[in-house]
């Protein structure tokens, strides 16, 4: 079963508060998609590295040159959409019949380790559906208009990272039966979820953060300075 990762870096990343869309933002010298892009060439499983982006940085990207060059694996970007489930249906139109397994992976987490990114396509291959997640630490609060909803038990409690990986095919089926139900995911598992299917856990590593806010940038930076590889 051929593996592809699709990286989804068509969203705007206001969060950031940086002038540059967030794929682009410097880390290390470098753009960050090119972190993500590379962390998932090392994986010797996957075969193709396709990268999302809004139509908005495509030139941007392709002035990018020599350093994409050095990226192995790397297919043309594909046009990502409104929302990160209209970014997955475009990158997933784009990939060729070869591929029976695909990885979604957000752009803004830069330090996936390979071997966690290999042991959750081991169990997606067995499962058909599954994702890199951690335990939480903190108790969680289903919170609405200021008010505790309900505390759900902590040893249930994981957070959701990515890559998230499938069954090509499931996930197909999957993202059109949440289509025609007018149902918009935050993650990807989500619409699989809705169907009743199995999804496995797969326990990650809390250093794969999602750059998302400046602290989150500045955290990056002084893990690359201290050493640490992105994607290791
Ligand atoms: O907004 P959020 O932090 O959940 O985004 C996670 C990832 O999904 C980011 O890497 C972002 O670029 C991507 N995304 C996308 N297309 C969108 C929205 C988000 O590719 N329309």
């Amino acid at each position: 079963m051929s593996v592809a990762a699709l990286v989804l870096a068509a969203g705007r990343g206001e969060r950031l508060g940086a002038d540059l869309p967030k794929a682009f933002v410097p880390l290390a010298g470098k753009p960050l998609l090119l972190h993500t892009l590379a962390a998932l060439a090392r994986v010797d499983e996957i075969s193709r590295v396709v990268p999302v982006l809004a139509a908005r940085d495509l030139e941007r990207f392709a002035a990018l040159g020599a350093a994409l060059a050095s990226i192995p694996k790397l297919a043309p970007p594909v046009v990502g959409g409104r929302e990160r489930q209209d970014s997955m249906r475009a990158g997933l139109a784009a990939l060729a019949p070869e591929f029976s397994l695909v990885a979604v992976h957000d752009a803004a987490r830069p330090f996936v380790r390979p071997d966690d990114v290999r042991r959750v396509i081991a169990a997606a291959r067995s499962v058909g559906a599954a994702l890199l997640a951690v335990p939480v630490t903190d108790t969680i609060k289903r919170v609405r208009d200021a008010r505790v909803v309900e505390t759900p038990p902590r040893d249930e409690c994981w957070a959701a990272q990515t890559p998230q990986v499938f069954r090509v095919d499931l996930l197909r089926e999957a993202l059109a039966k949440a289509t025609s139900a007018g149902v918009v995911a935050t993650d990807d598992v989500q619409l699989v979820e809705r169907l009743g299917l199995a999804v496995a856990v797969v326990e990650g590593h809390p250093g794969n953060l999602k750059i998302t806010r400046a602290q989150d940038l500045a955290l990056a930076e002084a893990r690359l300075a201290a050493g640490e590889e992105s994607g290791r």
